[in-house]
């Protein structure tokens, strides 16, 4: 099988493009689905403070029996860590949780523009990414409004910008924003949570490739550039969805998969998100 092809980071930090996302996976039942992944060959999991999980993903890793610079890990900030104390100390308790003494890539998981100073915040990420124990800083759920602020008054440039998109919510203009500042577009729920099996154009071209529309899908966010992590807790599926790399969409494909968008969400605007759970 083709191998998963890396993306330079703009620190110079080489991340796979492909990943397994472990949202919503039980803690029962992540140790299980991310051996499999390892098994099958994934070296990135996206995880965070948020899922509940890190601790059975950092146990399956460990357990994995490979060096831990073989697998690239991110996690994200809770958005209840508001303050500079608590950002610190549950960047601590992600390490411990997972076992590991540095992390991959750690991120600012959602803006909150009407409860919370971002900037504020991402102050405290440099200083994490200064302490040496992250090898990359980024932010998810920030639109170009959002990095504009937070470029203005940063020493460091995020290395990514994890984002909702989808066939049917392609972000062409926060990708821009981000590839002009070489941030790194992660796409989340890239299949759209499963809903790209029911459309008939992504259909119709999976057909005739002989793939699933899953891959189809997966394949046309790989040739975009941006880095994705589906998530499934059945093997077949964990299997399906990583061999993407044998087979290429032509021009015309391409365009009619991004001339599927709608601008519809499967999750929260980013501007309109401001819940902290307690
Ligand atoms: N930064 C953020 O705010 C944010 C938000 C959401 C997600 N994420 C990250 O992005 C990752 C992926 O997003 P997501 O979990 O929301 O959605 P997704 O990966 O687009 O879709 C997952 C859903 O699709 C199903 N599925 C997986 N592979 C399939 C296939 N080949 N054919 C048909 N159905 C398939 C899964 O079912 P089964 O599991 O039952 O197989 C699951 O219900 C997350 O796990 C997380 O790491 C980040």
């Amino acid at each position: 099988m083709a191998s998963v092809p890396t993306i330079a980071l703009n620190n110079g930090v080489q991340i796979p493009q492909l990943g397994f996302g472990v949202f919503q996976i039980k803690p029962a039942e992540t140790a299980a689905a991310t051996t499999a992944a390892l098994e099958i060959g994934y070296r990135h999991i996206d995880t965070a403070q948020m899922y509940g999980n890190e601790k059975e993903v950092g146990q399956a890793v460990r357990e994995f029996g490979i060096d831990r610079g073989e697998v690239f890990v991110t996690s994200k900030l809770n958005n209840n860590r508001l303050e500079r104390d608590d950002i610190l100390r549950s960047f601590d308790q992600s390490l411990a949780d997972l076992g590991f003494d540095y992390l991959d890539l750690f991120l600012i998981h959602w803006p909150l523009p009407a409860v919370s100073d971002y900037v504020a915040r991402w102050k405290v990420m440099e200083e994490i990414y200064a302490g040496g124990r992250v090898k990359a800083i980024g932010v998810s759920n920030f639109q170009p409004h959002h990095l504009r602020n937070l470029l203005a008054a940063s020493e460091v440039t995020p290395a990514v910008n994890q984002i909702e998109v989808s066939p049917f919510l392609t972000q062409d203009e926060v990708r821009a924003v981000n590839a002009d500042h070489e941030i790194v577009t992660e796409a989340w729920s890239p299949i759209a949570r499963g809903k790209v099996a029911g459309d008939p154009v992504i259909g119709r071209i999976a057909e005739r490739l002989g793939r699933s529309p899953a891959q189809v899908t997966l394949r046309w966010h790989v040739q975009r550039g941006d880095v994705v992590f589906p998530k499934s807790v059945t093997r077949s599926r964990i299997e399906e969805n990583f061999a993407i790399f044998d087979f290429a969409l032509d021009e015309s494909d391409m365009a009619a998969i991004s001339a599927l968008d709608r601008g519809e969400r499967t999750g929260p605007n980013p501007d309109e998100m401001n819940r902290i759970p307690s």
